[in-house]
């Protein structure tokens, strides 16, 4: 039984003080006990303050970025290291915004995926193709690859959750339908198996995320292969976060 994660990717957004007014709103929520994980990623700079406000909640923090060193001299990059000492259980990598605007090539994002995990944070892996490639029946070829290029079989899939999102889901208002979420899904579950075996990927989470708001996670979380989501425009709202948890919990 897959415990669903809902996990919110706050990208640029957010001050300090703003960001203690959300996770206040938050955890002055209802967040159904036990039934579902829910994660926070804000900004580097918000890390470590809005730990401390996270102390005694279930509610666990993430960053939406990390280097693949662990130290040295890299300007303006954040370790792994860095990032577990100010709290943070996960880190997202492979954002289609790092990859299509920051110029995140695989090689890169295999160094990251092992370097959180040795610095103990646990990943949240993300892929998905832009409507251009979904249009030329590129899906299932380019999310194959993208998995390869940073999973494999010297990974532990236990501290890995993919994130399928389609670029043309992103911020666009357009989501997928639950049928070509669950396809995509289902086809990074039969990768998966291929990799890790069966029970790994009976245990594997495949969060889906693009445009994911509080009216329609519903019917996304009730596909079989889909357990739970990756949260952007909508988690910047305590209300619409919490509606997105509770349709999560709802699905178990
Ligand atoms: P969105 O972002 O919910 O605003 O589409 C999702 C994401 O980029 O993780």
């Amino acid at each position: 039984m897959r415990k669903p994660l809902v996990a919110g990717n706050w990208k640029m957004h957010n001050t300090l003080e703003e960001g203690r007014t959300l996770i206040a709103g938050i955890k002055a929520g209802h967040v159904p006990d036990g039934k579902v994980e829910v994660l926070v990623c804000p900004p580097f700079t918000l890390l470590y303050p809005l730990s401390t406000e996270l102390e005694g909640t279930d509610i666990k923090l993430g960053a939406q970025n990390v280097y693949c060193e662990e130290k040295g001299a890299f300007t303006g990059e954040i370790s792994p290291v860095m990032l577990k000492a100010a709290g943070c259980s996960y880190v997202i990598i492979g954002h289609s915004e790092r990859r299509h605007v920051l110029g995140e090539l695989g090689d890169l994002l295999h160094r990251k995926v092992r370097v959180a995990l040795a610095a103990g944070v646990d990943v949240i892996y993300c892929l998905g193709e832009t409507l251009e490639q979904r249009e030329a029946h590129r899906t299932e070829a380019v999310v194959e690859q993208q998995f390869t290029e940073a999973l494999g079989d010297d990974v532990d899939p236990r501290r890995v959750v993919l994130a399928y999102e389609p670029v043309w889901a992103i911020g666009t208002g357009l989501t997928a339908t639950p049928e070509q979420a669950q396809a995509v899904h289902a086809f990074l579950r039969a990768k998966a198996m291929g990799i890790w075996g069966r029970e790994a990927s009976d245990n594997l989470r495949i969060l889906y995320g693009g445009s994911v708001k509080a009216d329609n996670a519903a019917s996304l979380m009730t596909c079989p292969d889909v357990d739970g989501a990756l949260v952007g425009g909508a988690c910047l709202r305590a209300e619409s976060f919490l509606a997105i948890v509770g349709a999560a919990a709802d699905s178990v």
